[in-house]
């Protein structure tokens, strides 16, 4: 399973890069306003930046929600750096987009993706991946992790090669349960990442072995 992060903090897409696991970022319009960078001249500067951290896919969104809109921005966005991939939302004009891009060899990111009908058109259109946003679902007293087992059965029936990008994702039993399913990726917060590398034994295990390096090599 990918791990992608699901941020526009350089800080913590460094950490992210730095610890070895990072497979790619995700990035929307909320959490470039949440980070400070606004006005499309900055957006792209720091699309770059992200670029120059990481080795894997850098998702960036288009605000267009009409055909050519989508396909301009696209086209603009893809120019930056080889690694963007094309975060279009789930419309019908998004979808004839992603089916242009995908003509055209360019990946894509069908975002905002709350339903397996949903993920089964963007897949037919071609999308590289597809990203259902579990704990959004979630929040609404639903239930984000049986969509992805829904769409995972989808897309083995017919070999869809779209990837299942699971988004929106609140901790690190999320991460497992996708993992559990085959999830082909998670975007998730880096603190979710964080957290599976704690156990409370592991920490009394270790303390153990290196105080009992300490008595013997008194
Ligand atoms: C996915 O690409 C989205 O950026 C993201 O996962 C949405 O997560 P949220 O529901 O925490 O905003």
């Amino acid at each position: 399973m990918k791990f992608f992060v699901d941020t526009a903090n350089l800080k913590e897409i460094e950490e992210a890069q730095s610890l070895g696991i990072l497979d790619g970022v995700t990035t929307n319009p909320s959490l470039m306003a949440k980070e400070g960078i606004t006005g499309s001249k900055n957006i792209i500067n720091h699309y770059k930046k992200i670029c120059e951290i990481v080795t894997g896919d850098v998702s960036a969104e288009v605000i267009s929600t009409d055909f050519d809109g989508i396909v301009k921005e696209g086209k603009e966005l893809v120019a930056l750096h080889e690694q963007i991939v094309v975060k279009v939302p789930m419309i019908s004009e998004g979808i004839k987009a992603i089916k242009y891009f995908s003509e055209n060899g360019i990946k894509t990111n069908c975002t905002l993706i709350f339903s397996a009908g949903q993920a089964l058109l963007a897949a037919k259109a071609g999308a590289t991946y597809i990203s259902p946003f579990i704990g959004r679902i979630d929040d609404i007293s639903s239930n984000g992790i049986e969509l992805i087992s829904e769409i995972r059965m989808i897309f083995d029936n017919y070999n869809f090669e779209t990837e299942i990008l699971a988004a929106s994702i609140r901790g690190p039993m999320h991460i497992i349960d996708c993992a559990k399913i085959g999830a082909d990726v998670v975007t998730t917060p880096l603190k979710s990442i964080k957290s599976l590398l704690n156990h409370p034994l592991t920490d009394i295990g270790l303390e153990k072995f290196l105080n009992d390096y300490k008595k013997g090599n008194k």
